[in-house]
């Protein structure tokens, strides 16, 4: 019966152990006085380890397509500060703002003007001069210096505009000579209407559409990590975009491939220019910003223009969804097939917190996700988020005013 004995001298004990073939063994106690026979079973043997569940994704992993690594999926949103006090040039503030942020996977930047006729905030950004250049070049050495990886967007006002912000010799400019519904601050005279755009003209289209691609050059001669086409929230590309605001009939409107082919020359020319991977577009179906509005033919219109972003091969697809700030929702379907249009990266954004953003991570809706206003007041937004620490709020009053009030005064949690 015994296949093995092992011999153990206690202090005034023998204990012999015979292992049997069943899952237990005898054990024989021989002390000076008696000699027991006990029956112990074997301890259960150890439970292999489970093998890791596969994990999703979670927004503080890192990621990686061969043109950018980020060291985790949050997005910091573009976002206007109106800061660039000085001929529309970004300074030295502007870097200290942006390397505050670093820490976000990608920050892309606040809204920037590729043309003079596209500069239709007061103290916007622009980039296409060598003065912007060279103030831009501060800004990414600044957040490049920190680990961070930056984007700029390209914003053209168009009709979103007065006049007295513009520079001398630019103008208001349009798919139609249509004044945008409303009023626009303006530094000059406070709260005014909007100015009456000029229709952009077939030579107009291209100047704007070279505009744009001049605009990516300089961004990647000023240390960019790419570019953001903003094709979203009633500016330049979107007047063109949305049936409401572009009543052309010319080549330029009148279809879905007649309202896409402004944009798609748009994204075509700066693809030539800096290369598919380093670009990638903001949309917002559904948006109502700047009297835009949906409309019928809106989800197959924008179905084939992601289609075609995707044969095109761009970096990302940035979708937008103001329902947190009052717009009408995007609805969940349609951003799904917008995600399952776009073969390459998907940038999910509006109304964020951690626990939407990893569920919307988990479920596989979004590869990144961008945030706004938190960015704005935590600027160690995903440090205080990764180690569950309080947000601080915004103060929208300091949202576009000059100054460091609201901008570089926010401390991180650490240092207050
Ligand atoms: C002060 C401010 C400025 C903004 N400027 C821009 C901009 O320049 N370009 C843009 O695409 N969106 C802009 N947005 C929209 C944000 O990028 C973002 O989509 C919006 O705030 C919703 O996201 P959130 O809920 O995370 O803040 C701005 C938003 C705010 C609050």
């Amino acid at each position: 019966m015994p296949c093995s004995v092992q011999r153990h001298q206690l202090r005034h004990q023998w204990q012999l152990k015979f292992a049997v073939s069943a899952p237990c063994s005898y054990l024989i106690y021989i002390t000076e006085h008696q000699i027991q026979f006990k029956l112990e079973p074997e301890p259960e043997p150890e439970p292999e380890p489970e093998p890791e569940p596969e994990r999703n994704p979670m927004l503080f992993d890192s990621f990686s397509v061969p043109s950018l690594h980020l060291s985790n999926r949050t997005v910091m949103s573009p976002m206007t500060r109106n800061r660039a006090v000085v001929a529309n040039t970004p300074n030295a503030m502007m870097a200290e703002y942006y390397a505050q942020r670093a820490s976000a996977g990608l920050i892309i930047t606040e809204g920037t003007s590729p043309s003079p006729n596209g500069l239709g905030y007061p103290r916007i950004p622009g980039l296409f001069n060598a003065a912007q250049v060279q103030g831009w070049k501060s800004v990414t050495d600044a957040v490049h210096a920190k680990g961070g990886k930056i984007f700029i967007q390209l914003m053209h006002t168009g009709r979103v505009s007065n006049v007295v912000s513009l520079p001398p010799g630019a103008e208001v400019v349009g798919p139609v000579s249509d004044i945008c519904p409303g009023e626009v601050y303006t530094d000059v005279n406070g709260m005014q209407p909007y100015s009456l755009p000029r229709a952009m003209a077939a030579l107009d289209i291209a100047t704007a559409v070279e505009e744009y691609a001049q605009s990516a050059r300089l961004a990647i001669e000023a240390g960019f990590d790419g570019v953001e086409l903003h094709a979203a929230n009633g500016y330049l590309i979107e007047q063109f975009l949305n049936a409401n605001v572009n009543t052309r009939t010319d080549d330029f409107g009148g279809s879905i491939n007649g309202r896409n082919r402004f944009a798609l020359e748009v994204v075509r020319a700066t693809v030539a220019a800096i290369g598919a991977e380093r670009v990638g577009i903001r949309l917002s179906p559904y948006g109502v910003f700047n009297s835009t509005g949906t409309y019928p033919d809106q989800e197959a219109q924008y179905l084939a223009f992601t289609q075609a972003l995707s044969e095109m091969k761009i970096l990302y697809l940035h979708v937008l969804d103001h329902a947190a700030m009052g717009a009408p929702p995007v609805p969940a379907a349609f951003k799904t097939s917008l995600r399952n249009a776009f073969k390459g990266v998907f940038i999910l954004a509006g109304g964020f917190d951690l626990a939407s953003a990893e569920t919307a991570l988990a479920e596989n809706r979004a590869d990144l996700i961008a945030f706004g206003r938190p960015f704005i007041s935590n600027p160690d937004l995903v440090e205080r988020m990764r180690t569950g620490k309080p947000l601080t709020e915004p103060d929208q009053t300091t949202f576009y005013v000059p100054g460091a009030t609201g901008y570089t005064d926010y401390p991180s949690f650490a240092t207050t």
